[in-house]
């Protein structure tokens, strides 16, 4: 764990001690009271209401302490799954992550802000700010990117969205909860670099930047200690250091953890609490385990939430309307053109035939905690409809019957069991003969295959017949793609994909690939419009697709083969240390499938007149951005800085700053800025961050390996 000499800590805490003012009602509570204040109200105490799904604070009404209904998700307001209202499924994160939009992030935030005012809660339990770090961890669609600055950025203008409604955000999962196999008690063994940069970095800058009501610490231990237990990281770190100033819940405990040491460093409230949780504080403290100050902090904190979200409404009646437009504007520019060879966008007129169980039934969020009951959904094969394209009859009343009578099967007789009892069953994908996909070839003009990967909490995703397409799919591509093209007619793919899969052993089979990744709800309408160019593609992937699984730095350092004990289970070597993502990648060189920053448009953008500024403390960066083509589009910009060499070991480049343009007809240009805080291009040695001196390269473009235009700055001094 992190060493710091005993002066240099106090000097940390010295502002949270000296700023943490107690309400003299604390003064006037029994210990039982206070224990009772930051102990979770359990759910058998509540009735199940819209409001509070997940969990919520225990009132005492006479302190002036009134209760806070917590709601998930990462995906939108998760209701309770019997009740008849319903809310808006929005893209997940890492979709949102790909928009490389973060005023459309904060937008969707502000709609999921606007959601939970409406029903009750006082506080959404998101978004998910742990890094990306291999591309089976089940939770990687609740989660940004591989890359910090992309995650923090884009995670604070989301809590900002959230707040301006009055509703608090509780970022997850602090911190290094980057595999749900043995998430209660797995130890993540990490250097203290690649905590920094790679795995604080983003709660980081959500935290500075956004300020967001809640923290909620992680299940999983770290180096040797409980996340949960760790007070350099609750308290010197996340308080001390970063200015955070509300409250530290616990993730919802699924290991007995020491409650004392819990309260110690720096959680302000346990969840989901139970009775034996009170017992156990009141005992400490009188046993002089827990000093009763640290509680009185906690309740002081838990009071200062309470005031901050009101009083307490009963749910209502938000205008769902509002959402589904949001969530239909962020699927549109969180998908990614992957591959073109000028089938898309398609030609107008001509009869669709629609391949894959996910064309007819779409996955649009994850499982588990993540899953959000839509208001509706829009399926793929309906928006076909509805912009007057025509469907192959025969394949819409197989696949269509194909997925009414799985999903009934499933659920009568359980064969699969559907994860944590919230979310969809998976469907199996469908065997087509041959001589059905020929006849279908004979007379449709195009084909569209959409293949889904649905994955939730709880558990991580397999290599085999998940990371790798299952024989199944793979014949059914195959047989597509040859039916097709043997009459000259071409075929697109639709990802409908919880995260990375394998590819670069398929993807020059189709004309084109589309990557909607869970898109929400409205998943069938943006995807429709953007294979008919109604819309134009403008996603960036926020992580890189390797050529295959064991190309991951993290390959070896994972569950990957299910192991039930020792390395990777009971604990976990992050032994790439800071090497994470495109780090990895482009800095040693290792081709890939589609790199980190990559997607297509159906228009071509060029950047000219580069200016790099050095100012006291930042460099201010801007350059022009130009469509080149004979379409409307928008163009995502990331400015990548590679560091003198010498000193520390650093990656090729990192990103530094991100942009998007407006809509930019065909010939129009966007000058767009950035300013970048010298502190910025720091790294975390021996001595903490340093910034070195000396000729920084600039890349710009919004994939490293093939900038659209480069710069150097000297930084001689660094204040
Ligand atoms: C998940 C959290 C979630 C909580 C409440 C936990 O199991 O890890 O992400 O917010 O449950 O549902």
């Amino acid at each position: 764990m992190m060493k710091r000499p005993l002066f240099t800590i106090c000097l940390l805490l010295l502002p949270v001690l000296l700023f943490a003012e107690i309400p003299p009602a604390v003064g006037e509570m029994t210990l039982r009271e206070k224990a009772r204040a930051v102990v979770g109200l359990q759910r058998k105490l509540f009735p199940p209401t819209n409001n509070g799904i997940a969990g919520r604070t225990a009132p005492l009404p006479q302190y002036g302490l009134a209760t806070v209904a917590l709601a998930d998700g990462t995906a939108g307001v998760r209701l309770s799954r019997t009740a008849p209202e319903r809310s808006t499924a929005f893209p997940d994160n890492n979709a949102l992550a790909s928009t490389w939009d973060a005023a459309l992030a904060r937008e969707a935030g502000d709609a999921v802000g606007y959601e939970a005012f409406g029903y009750g809660v006082g506080v959404m339990l998101a978004p998910g700010v742990n890094i990306i770090r291999n591309p089976l961890c089940g939770r990687n669609f609740e989660y940004f990117s591989e890359d910090p600055l992309l995650t923090g950025k884009l995670a604070a203008a989301y809590t900002d969205g959230i707040q301006s409604h009055g509703v608090g955000a509780c970022i997850k999962h602090f911190t290094c909860n980057n595999q749900e196999t043995n998430r209660g008690s797995v130890d993540v063994r990490i250097g203290d670099r690649a905590l920094r940069e790679i795995y604080l970095k983003g709660f980081e800058t959500c935290i500075r930047e956004s300020h967001p009501w809640a923290v909620m610490s992680s299940y999983n231990q770290v180096n040797g200690t409980p996340a949960q237990e760790q007070e350099w990281l609750l308290t010197g770190t996340l308080r001390g250091e970063w200015g955070f100033d509300g409250i530290v819940m616990t993730d919802w405990s699924i290991t007995k953890h020491n409650t004392a040491a819990q309260i110690h460093a720096g959680n302000d409230l346990l969840m989901p609490g139970s009775e034996r949780q009170i017992e156990e504080i009141v005992e400490a403290v009188r046993s002089g385990v827990l000093p009763e100050a640290d509680l009185d902090k906690a309740v002081a904190r838990l009071m200062a939430l309470s005031e901050r979200c009101g009083t307490p409404r009963e749910p209502g009646h938000p205008d769902l309307a509002r959402g589904a437009a949001v969530a239909e504007k962020a699927a549109t520019e969180g998908a990614v053109l992957l591959e073109n060879n000028g089938m898309l966008p398609l030609p107008p007129g001509g009869q669709a035939a629609l391949f894959g169980v996910r064309s007819y039934d779409l996955i649009v969020t994850g499982t588990g905690s993540g899953y959000v009951k839509p208001a509706a959904i829009s399926q793929l094969y309906e928006a076909f409809h509805r912009q007057g394209i025509r469907t192959d009859a025969e394949l819409d009343e197989l696949y269509l019957k194909y997925v009414a009578f799985t999903e009934a099967d499933i659920r009568l007789n359980e064969k699969v069991k559907i994860h944590l009892g919230i979310g969809l069953p998976f469907l199996p994908e469908l065997s087509v003969s041959r001589t059905l996909i020929d006849k279908a070839a004979e007379r449709n003009d195009y084909a569209v295959l959409t293949l889904g990967r649905s994955a939730g909490e709880g558990v991580d995703r397999t290599l085999k017949d998940n990371y790798y397409l299952s024989d199944t799919e793979k014949e059914l591509l195959r047989n597509v793609c040859e039916a097709f093209h043997a009459k000259d007619k071409k075929v697109a793919v639709v990802l409908n994909i919880a995260g990375v899969i394998e590819a670069a052993s398929w993807k020059d089979l189709p004309d084109a690939i589309l990557n909607i990744w869970f898109p929400g709800q409205e998943g069938g309408a943006a995807t429709c419009a953007l294979l008919t160019g109604k819309a134009n593609p403008s996603g960036r992937l926020p992580v890189t697709f390797a050529r295959d699984y064991f190309d991951y730095p993290s390959a070896l350092d994972f569950p990957y083969d299910k192991p039930s004990e020792g390395k990777n289970y009971d604990y976990t070597d992050y032994s790439e240390g800071i090497y994470v993502g495109y780090r990895h990648f482009h800095t040693r060189g290792i081709p890939v499938c589609w790199p980190f920053g990559y997607g297509l448009s159906y228009t071509t953008f060029a950047c000219s007149g580069v200016k790099v500024k050095k100012n006291r403390s930042s460099l201010t960066v801007s350059l022009t951005v130009t469509n080149k083509g004979d379409r409307s589009g928008k163009e995502a910009v990331g400015i990548y800085i590679g560091a003198p060499s010498g000193g520390l070991d650093k990656p090729a480049v990192e990103l530094k700053a991100f942009a998007k343009t407006a809509e930019l007809a065909p010939g129009a240009s966007e000058t767009v800025s950035a300013e970048i805080p010298l502190s910025e291009l720091a790294s975390f040695g021996p001595r903490g961050w340093e910034t070195a001196r000396g000729e920084y390269t600039l890349r710009i473009g919004a994939d490293p390996t093939t900038p659209q235009a480069t710069a150097r700055i000297s930084i001689k001094s660094v204040r």
